[in-house]
């Protein structure tokens, strides 16, 4: 099994969801031995915010591409073919005034290309490309939010589900580092996330 360990952490080895993630590793080889390890800190590679020009290199066609425009699409090359050689994703997503951190959401715009790693059928029902894939998140947050009145504000996996299952990555597991900025439970968060991590 290749194993793609995405971190998107601004806290380097202090990072709870790189903590997380690391152990999701673990138990993931724990079960297939010798799996390989990619590593990708979308932070660290400072992925480019999505531009008009690799917007407008991802969509001309290809009897137009020129080398100079293949080179804009370089980055987004690299990272898709990254992703489609992988077959387990371990993403660490620190929750970010209640979002993802933005270099997270780089690497998604910039693997999201259409008759790529999406396309629509001729009823325009879309599709997603990037198939057989086993996807972990390893979120960490100050707060709670799998309560009642967390639920509400609880933004970063719903969109982490939706938008990788429209990729095609439909078959997502979340775990979760919650409330580190609470006294009461912050000591405690970080094992009991690691206890209630599941390989399946
Ligand atoms: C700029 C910033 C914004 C944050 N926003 C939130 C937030 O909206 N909700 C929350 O529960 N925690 C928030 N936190 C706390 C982080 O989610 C928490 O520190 C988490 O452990 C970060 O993940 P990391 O340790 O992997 O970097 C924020 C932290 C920072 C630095």
């Amino acid at each position: 099994m290749k194993i793609l360990q995405i971190d998107s952490s601004i806290m380097g080895e202090q990072s709870f969801s790189k903590k997380l993630g690391n152990a999701i590793v673990d138990k993931i080889i724990a079960k297939y031995p010798d799996s390989p390890v990619e590593k990708l800190d979308v932070v660290e590679s400072n992925i480019p915010h999505f531009s008009l020009e690799t917007l407008q290199a991802m969509f001309t066609p290809d009897e137009h591409i020129t080398d100079e425009i293949k080179q804009k699409l370089n980055l987004s090359d690299k990272l898709i073919k990254q992703l489609f050689d992988a077959d387990i994703l371990v993403i660490g997503a620190p929750l970010i005034n209640r979002t993802i951190h933005s270099s997270l959401k780089s690497w998604i715009d910039h693997i999201t290309r259409r008759g790529v790693t999406f396309g629509y059928t001729q009823e325009g029902k879309p599709i997603g490309f990037v198939k057989d894939k086993k996807v972990y998140v390893a979120m960490s947050s100050g707060g709670i939010y799998t309560d009642e009145q967390g639920k509400a504000n609880d933004f970063v996996a719903p969109y982490l589900e939706s938008f990788l299952g429209f990729l095609g990555m439909t078959d997502l597991t979340v775990f979760r580092v919650e409330g580190v900025h609470i006294p009461v439970v912050q000591d405690t968060a970080l094992q009991r996330a690691i206890d209630s991590i599941i390989i399946d």
